[in-house]
């Protein structure tokens, strides 16, 4: 892909990458192996299509909706990355990890994925990076589009337990309340140790 041209990056442009399609491949072949039946291509999709659907029922035009579909497919290319792998580019990259990331491993891959994005894909728009950096544990001050995908993350399609379609449902109504019920589900989550 070319670096130069971020600001015409599209959904279809980097649906078809082949870097794109092999780092999100490689996050089915884990989970497989790990004996999950969800897959991480129809994770990404699901979470594009929900993100989209959210933003367009807003009444954002085209290219918003095109971002927010962009950082849908993207949010968890760093994902199937080693820990080590993720802690480099934290590293390489000057990334402050916060008191959660710091103790809980598997959030890591939101915090290394904005640096994969512009480095390996040349997405550049600051709202898409910020989105995906925020995937996991949300942010202060977020945007639409941050609130949109940390919540479609969480309450797309395949996503089928109860906190999920409850949130699913408000998120087209009142996206704001929708956003403090994931952080809430997210939170219970973790101290249960999911
Ligand atoms: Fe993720
Ligand atoms: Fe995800």
């Amino acid at each position: 892909m070319d670096k130069n041209k971020s600001e015409k990056i599209t959904f279809d442009i980097i649906k078809n990458d082949e870097k794109v399609r092999a780092y999100i491949k490689a996050g089915d072949n884990a989970l497989k192996a790990l004996g999950f039946t969800e897959h991480s291509f129809p994770h990404v999709y699901k979470t594009a299509q929900t993100a989209a659907s959210i933003l367009s029922d807003l009444g954002y035009g085209e290219r918003d909706i095109e971002l927010v579909k962009i950082a849908g497919l993207l949010h968890d290319v760093a994902k199937d990355f080693t820990y080590e792998r993720q802690l480099k580019i934290i590293s390489e990259n000057d990334i402050i990890l916060n008191a959660v990331e710091k103790s809980e491993p598997k959030v890591v891959h939101a915090a290394a994925a904005p640096a994969v994005l512009r480095g390996e894909f040349g997405v550049s728009d600051e709202d898409i990076l910020r989105a995906v950096r925020a995937h996991t544990l949300g942010g202060e001050d977020m945007s639409a589009l941050q609130k949109i995908i940390y919540v479609a993350d969480f309450t797309e399609k395949n996503r089928d337990f109860e906190e999920a379609v409850g949130i699913r449902a408000l998120s087209y109504t009142d996206l704001d309340a929708a956003a403090r019920l994931r952080r809430l589900a997210g939170e219970k989550n973790r101290l249960k140790g999911f």
